[in-house]
């Protein structure tokens, strides 16, 4: 194999760049020359590209976001989009193709490697950590951190002027976000979509609590299939339980910022393994780790299977709200 592609899609996430940083270089000691392709799927279909080299990914393990840009692309959904991706990537000679996405990209991925003949391996980066076949995706170990950062400072203000706090964090369809971040932030309640808890339960819990002696409270909450849902909630929690409440979306700054020692050594690692994969003809896998070890899964099943949270930090939560 002599050229590669590499390119970002879909949400960004922390730890993308040291990812890229990680590909480039593994490939080039190995004497394979890397292409960017920005901005997805869409730079892809549309030929924007560029040899990325040592230096192009220099100085750059500690930045948020992609260098190379991203997007979500509507048009690589059709059959021509793809053809379009197919010839470009024909035309460039590239041999294998490097997708660093969450589920989106792969469920792309996945279709595109029946297309072309091309060899194709996934990273998983997505703060969601919803990819099933790796413990942890690249960059929600620092969206943890920044929704816990949120999270205490918010307590610092609740307890000041015992408020009740219903705290929204993102994780699109799943709770990852909000479980980890939830017992990191000593949260008194979560609502996840994994285990629906319904208003009359939660405010039932939350009244027992403030009897209990309670005089602030977190709810995290997370954003599930309908951001901004925490609005809601509180709304109905208002019409039962007497404490002044507020809302809180944390929203996109969970995306941004340095990723944290954990993702960028998270990201070096499957970066690297990935070029290894595809130098080694593998096509069509996720590279991910699992116990600690590289693991390929593939790509169909990293969107079609269902990763559960763990039910014992689900129990943590009540266990240790009290
Ligand atoms: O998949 C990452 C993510 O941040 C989700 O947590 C969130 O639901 C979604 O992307 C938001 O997407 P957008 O930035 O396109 O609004």
């Amino acid at each position: 194999m002599k050229r590669i592609g590499i390119l970002t899609s879909g949400g960004d996430a922390p730890g993308m760049n040291a990812c890229i940083r990680a590909a480039v270089r593994t490939a080039t000691a190995a004497n394979v020359e890397v292409l960017g392709i920005r901005r997805g799927y869409n730079g892809l279909i549309h030929n924007e590209m560029a040899v990325l080299d040592r230096k192009c990914v220099t100085n750059i393990i500690h930045r948020g976001g992609t260098i190379l840009e991203t997007s979500r692309c509507p048009e690589f959904k059709t059959p021509e989009g793809r053809a379009r991706a197919v010839r470009v990537l024909d035309e460039a000679g590239i041999a294998g193709l490097l997708l660093l996405g969450g589920d989106g990209t792969f469920r792309g991925g996945t279709l595109l490697a029946d297309e072309c003949n091309i060899s194709i391996v996934g990273v998983p980066t997505t703060i969601d950590n919803d990819a099933y076949g790796t413990d942890y995706t690249i960059g929600f170990d620092t969206a943890i951190n920044t929704a816990l950062e949120a999270i205490d400072r918010i307590r610092d203000t609740a307890l000041s002027l015992e408020r009740l706090f219903f705290v929204e964090v993102m994780g699109h369809h799943t709770g990852f976000i909000a479980l980890e971040s939830g017992i990191a932030g000593g949260a008194e309640e979560l609502i996840i979509p994994e285990t629906p808890l319904s208003s009359e339960e939660l405010c039932a819990k939350l009244k027992e609590a403030f009897k209990g002696g309670k005089k602030s409270a977190i709810v995290v909450v997370a954003e599930a299939e309908q951001p901004g849902y925490s609005f809601q909630i509180a709304q109905e929690v208002k019409k039962n339980i007497d404490v002044e409440s507020r809302v809180c979306i944390l929203g996109h700054i969970q995306r941004g910022g340095s990723p944290t020692a954990r993702d960028r050594v998270l990201a070096s690692s499957l970066g690297a393994a990935a070029v290894k994969a595809l130098l080694s003809g593998k096509n069509g896998y996720m590279v991910g780790e699992i116990n600690n070890e590289i693991a390929y899964t593939a790509l169909a099943d990293t969107w079609e299977k269902k990763k559960g949270l763990s039910p014992r930090l689900e129990e943590l939560v009540s266990l240790l709200s009290a």
